[in-house]
């Protein structure tokens, strides 16, 4: 009691004093209360506001990301996931859940190579002839194929419109499908096409006119070859003309061809009105007369010759200034080309696969109606030509197979060739 008492007088006693500092020490509490108080607000607004503005930074820094990646071609970051699929409805009404969205499509960087290698779909396009030389000329430095090459033949129809002697071609490339590719150069003008189930449908490539013994029939052959060379798998490349026939079936022709080390483009020099004089020597110095050579127009060639033909810059356009008026280019820069760039040149047979008759003289070789064809004379022209001087070599081998095609025959020559195709030249 006493204590009590002695507490609350005490208390009294000391009353003024204790409530200024009773009221002091509260005032005090308050003060830090309103502080923290005041810090954790500011705290708070400055936690939103640096949320914020690092939230535009991140993005803006993706952006730019994406931005700086584009390019230098780095192929972006993969783009966000598609949002989920919308959860099915809650349990209560079990309805048959929908069938799982189709995975989104592979991404384009997962094509690979194969994206590089496809051959066109359709051989017609609408590039520009600079264009389409400027792509064909491309070349792979790695000679060795990363991925398995089934080499092809590129067949080049050099014609004036329909191909009289299709059915026996028909029938020569029936069942090798994967093993050559077409392709047909015609005059503009002509407008028909082939039936949907021929070999020849859709092979039409972007065609010019042409003139026989013109500049313009070598564009014509370049048109060809770089068409041809858009497709990586094309390795042989023959030209051939709507009077031209095959030989033999299509199993000896591809082999010969694909087996072969070297090219089959004739050269020889020849003196004279119809050689040598037909040089210019305006084409000097590049161009000299002892480079000049002649041969067949039909050639049989490889890739690395057919890059150089498409992509000769120096040359060529001699060739298309100077080479006028009985001049023939088709007959010459080829030949002559090839005898200047040795490398490829040592490589040539200089030779033509392509069997023909000049034995008439004359501007045009001579052409076989229908009576001509007989089965003796097929069988000559297989067995190199009936020329028993001649000697033909096969990678360094001799053959009695000198030729693989023939010219020129008639639209009448036809029916006996279908007639003779199986027995006389299996196929
Ligand atoms: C982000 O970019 C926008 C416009 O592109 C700009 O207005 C904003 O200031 C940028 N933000 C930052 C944090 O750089
Ligand atoms: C081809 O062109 C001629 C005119 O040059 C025209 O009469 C004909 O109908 C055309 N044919 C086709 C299949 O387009
Ligand atoms: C050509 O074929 C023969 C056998 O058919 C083979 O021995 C030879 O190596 C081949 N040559 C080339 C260059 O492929
Ligand atoms: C073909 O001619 C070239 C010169 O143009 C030569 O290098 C090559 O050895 C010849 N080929 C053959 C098989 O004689
Ligand atoms: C192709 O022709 C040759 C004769 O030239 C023959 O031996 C071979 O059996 C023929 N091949 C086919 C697949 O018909």
């Amino acid at each position: 009691m006493k204590k009590q008492k002695d507490q609350k007088s005490s208390l009294s006693s000391s009353s003024p004093s204790l409530l200024t500092k009773l009221l002091n020490a509260q005032h005090q509490n308050f003060l830090n209360i309103l502080s923290y108080s005041l810090i954790l607000f500011c705290g708070i607004i400055i936690g939103i506001l640096l949320h914020s503005s690092l939230q535009d930074f991140a993005s803006n820094s993706s952006l730019s990301i994406q931005h700086i990646s584009e390019l230098f071609l780095v192929s972006p970051p993969p783009p966000s996931p598609p949002p989920p699929p919308p959860s099915p409805p809650p349990p209560p009404p079990p309805p048959p859940s929908p069938p799982p969205p189709p995975p989104p499509p592979s991404h384009p960087e997962h094509d690979g190579l194969k994206r590089f290698l496809r051959p066109p779909e359709n051989i017609m396009h609408n590039m520009k002839e600079e264009e389409l030389f400027w792509r064909a000329s491309m070349a792979p430095k790695i000679r060795n194929y990363p991925f398995p090459r089934t080499p092809k033949v590129a067949f080049m129809f050099l014609t004036k419109g329909h191909l009289p002697l299709a059915p026996l071609w028909e029938r020569f490339f029936r069942g090798h499908e994967g093993f050559f590719n077409i392709y047909v150069h015609s005059y503009p003008t002509y407008n028909e096409s082939d039936s949907k189930g021929s070999v020849f449908h859709g092979r039409q490539i972007p065609s010019e006119r042409v003139d026989w013994g013109y500049v313009n029939m070598v564009e014509a052959e370049q048109r060809l070859l770089a068409n041809a060379l858009l497709d990586i798998s094309n390795e042989r490349f023959v030209l051939l003309s709507e009077s031209c026939i095959p030989l033999f079936n299509f199993t000896t022709v591809y082999t010969y061809l694909t087996n072969s080390t070297q090219t089959h483009v004739e050269s020889y020099d020849l003196l004279g009105g119809v050689g040598r004089g037909r040089y210019s020597p305006e084409m000097k110095p590049r161009v000299q007369l002892h480079h000049w050579r002649k041969g067949s127009q039909w050639f049989e060639l490889n890739r690395d010759v057919a890059v150089e033909i498409i992509s000769d810059k120096i040359y060529w356009p001699l060739f298309y200034r100077h080479c006028h008026n009985g001049c023939y280019a088709d007959e010459h820069y080829i030949p002559t080309l090839l005898n200047i760039k040795r490398s490829l040149g040592r490589h040539n047979s200089n030779r033509t696969l392509t069997w023909v008759d000049w034995s008439k003289g004359g501007p045009h070789p001579n052409r076989f109606i229908r009576y001509e064809v007989t089965k003796e004379f097929l069988e000559k022209l297989r067995s190199g030509g009936g020329d028993e001087n001649r000697q033909c070599y096969h990678n360094g081998e001799k053959t009695n197979i000198c030729y693989l095609f023939a010219r020129k025959f008639l639209p009448t020559a036809l029916g006996r060739l279908l007639r003779f195709a199986p027995t006389v030249l299996y196929f």
